[in-house]
């Protein structure tokens, strides 16, 4: 791995730099999503998702086998997750939004991976605030507005003997030095981190594992995930599964421009649960500014919104791409000013938070239908 960036799932540094993303993806082996396979996600999904126009979804593993498959007829699953560390970032909702488009475009099965053991092993949180951020979390998972019929909530510590029985099975293949160099763990650490990558493989098989017949899979992530993949595409075969595909992510960046949003510092991101109050100060505050220092110069030389992080909010909360490109144009050059930028973003934050927070009541009356069961995909 390059000196000059580090990406493991717990150690992300230096990713806001956006000219290196393609050289880790490369480093990685992963593919550039190139205009081919762009034509092709637009015939089969009737339209190409913003995150894959702007480029924040820039990368894959064999997306275009998995889509030619689809097309004979071969319907595939999808899996993500998420590790209930705390409480969610506007980040951490950038695999799921992208997710639910492919649930809805492609009419298929998703499997959400919740990994409260992952947190308990690497983490020093405590048994109850892991239940309460794994509640939190999926509610507000949820509250973006997967199809319940077709939506499995996979809790590891409530499937911990299926999790278990397929996890040995993976981790058998699985040596001390791979783990070692893939995730830079040492000798120090606990041995549960070095088993815990063998559960994150399992929902990527786990469909074809129940009924029988390989079902193609499809995994949406942001980068830091790749480790864990990249594992799994190794050993799957051996065990007389496919290589699952996936689909992936750059980071978005911390609220004040680099480094990583963290649950642990308050001002890096903007919270689910903040309410509108923290979020203006958040933003007017601590928000990474791609405009100029004074009025003055603002209006003449104009902002660069590409590095702004009330732009870029805006942009990822935004679906009408035309408002978006004017928004970009008048910031650019100058006729909007920063801290307008920022009500801007501030708006469309409120404004979507409101919508999550609307659905949160009907969606926890209806949690159990959600929960992950082997039957239903019998
Ligand atoms: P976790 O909880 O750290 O992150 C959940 C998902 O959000 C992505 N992510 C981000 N994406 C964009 N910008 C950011 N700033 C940002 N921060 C996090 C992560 O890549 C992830 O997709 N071990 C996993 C949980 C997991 C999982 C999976 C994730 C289990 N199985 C399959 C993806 C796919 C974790 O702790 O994610």
């Amino acid at each position: 791995m390059a000196d000059d960036h580090e990406i493991t799932p717990w150690e992300v540094s230096n990713t806001f730099q956006e000219a290196q993303y393609e050289k880790i993806a490369k480093e990685f082996g992963a593919k550039i999503i190139d205009e081919g396979l762009r034509e092709e996600i637009k015939y089969l999904a009737g339209e190409v998702h913003r995150f894959i126009q702007y480029d924040i979804f820039f990368a894959h593993r064999d997306l275009d086998q998995l889509l030619d498959g689809y097309k004979k007829g071969r319907k595939f699953y999808l899996y993500t997750g998420r590790g209930p560390s705390g409480k969610m970032h506007l980040g951490h909702l950038i695999p799921f939004m992208f997710t639910k488009w492919l649930q809805d475009r492609f009419d298929v099965d998703l499997i959400i991976q919740i990994t409260d053991d992952e947190k308990y092993i690497f983490r020093d949180t405590s048994e109850a605030d892991l239940k309460k951020y794994t509640q939190n979390n999926i509610l507000d998972i949820l509250s973006l507005g997967f199809k319940p019929e077709k939506t499995h909530v996979m809790i590891d510590s409530d499937n911990s003997n299926l999790l278990y029985n397929y996890g040995i099975r993976v981790a058998k293949h699985i040596t001390a030095s791979t783990v070692k160099s893939v995730f830079g763990l040492k000798d120090s650490d606990n041995i549960g981190k070095f088993f815990f990558t063998s559960i994150q493989s399992v929902p990527a098989f786990i469909v074809s594992a129940i009924t029988g017949h390989n079902v193609p899979c499809l995994i949406p992530y942001a980068i830091d995930q790749d480790p864990h993949f990249k594992i799994s595409r190794d050993i799957l075969p051996k065990l007389g599964y496919e290589k699952p595909a996936s689909i992936i992510s750059k980071f978005i960046p911390s609220l004040k421009g680099s480094g990583k949003m963290s649950s642990s510092d308050e001002t890096s991101g903007i919270y689910l649960d903040d309410d509108n109050k923290t979020i203006k100060r958040k933003l007017m505050k601590y928000a990474f500014s791609g405009g100029r220092d004074t009025m003055e110069e603002q209006r003449r030389l104009g902002a660069n919104p590409d590095i702004d992080f009330a732009f870029n909010t805006y942009r990822m909360l935004e679906p009408d791409m035309t408002k978006v490109s004017k928004i970009y144009e008048e910031y650019r050059s100058g006729h909007i000013l920063s801290g307008e930028m920022k009500m801007l973003a501030y708006e469309k934050i409120t404004e979507f938070l409101e919508t999550l927070n609307s659905r949160r009541d009907a969606v926890l009356k209806n949690m159990d239908d959600y929960r992950f069961n082997p039957e239903r995909f019998l």
